[in-house]
């Protein structure tokens, strides 16, 4: 393992705003315990799923300060990036857990979640993989799990199969589209929350794709 890898996981460790999953081996999960104990306030807690560096994490709590935030991934070099900009930038209402997603349900207690954002996941376009795809049924039943009531999960893509693909599984699923942007940047380009860019985002822009959007009811 590179040199630089092995520095961001020693500063992880000690950022707090960096939470691992390997911490919870010997003490209780933070679960059901997130506003209480993790953010000290009685705000919603959003997520953001696949955050990468948590660029929407970020840029959402700073919009929302009433608001708690989570960006999870499993890759820690990539969530360093949110927490140091979250540690330099003094932004208090955020926090990254890294862990595989398919495990959420261990660390948020059912109703917990008011929010769910995914922002640009891997679309894994062979139907081989299809259970990997973020908006797969295995993964809307893990949503509902710790979803509150009025719950969205919003999705913002670059991949025409895996918005395609998220449309058919929401009808199949009987789940309710609350908003659906086929452009985000030509019908809704003053639109502030549906305009914030992550790292992958910036890319595909730059390489002509059309982005993404749709929100959708977790229950
Ligand atoms: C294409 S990147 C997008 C990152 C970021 N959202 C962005 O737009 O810049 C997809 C991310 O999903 C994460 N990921 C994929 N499957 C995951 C899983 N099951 N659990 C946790 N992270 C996952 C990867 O580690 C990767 O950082």
């Amino acid at each position: 393992m590179g040199k630089n890898k092995l520095k961001r996981f020693s500063d992880n460790a000690r950022f707090d705003h960096v939470i691992e999953h390997t911490d919870f081996q010997d003490q209780p999960k933070p679960k059901g315990k997130w506003q209480s104990e993790i953010f000290g306030n009685k705000n919603p807690v959003v997520l953001e799923l696949a955050c990468g560096a948590g660029d929407y994490a970020l840029g959402l709590a700073e919009k929302y300060p009433n608001k708690n935030f989570v960006g999870i991934d499993i890759k820690g070099s990539r969530i360093w990036k949110g927490a140091k900009v979250a540690k330099k930038e003094s932004i208090d209402n955020v926090r990254f857990l890294r862990l595989l997603i398919d495990h959420l349900d261990d660390y948020f207690a059912p109703g917990e979640v008011s929010e769910i954002w995914i922002t640009f996941p891997d679309p894994h376009l062979k139907v081989r993989n299809r259970r990997k795809r973020l908006t797969s049924p295995k993964f809307l039943k893990i949503y509902k799990k710790i979803a509150s009531d009025s719950c969205t999960i919003n999705l913002k893509t670059d991949s025409p199969s895996l918005y395609k693909y998220t449309l058919e599984i929401i009808e199949q699923e009987k789940r309710n589209i609350q908003k659906r942007v086929d452009d985000v940047y030509v019908e809704r380009p003053d639109d502030k929350d549906l305009t914030i860019k992550t790292f992958y985002e910036k890319m595909h822009l730059k390489n002509g794709r059309t982005i993404q959007f749709v929100s959708f009811s977790a229950h």
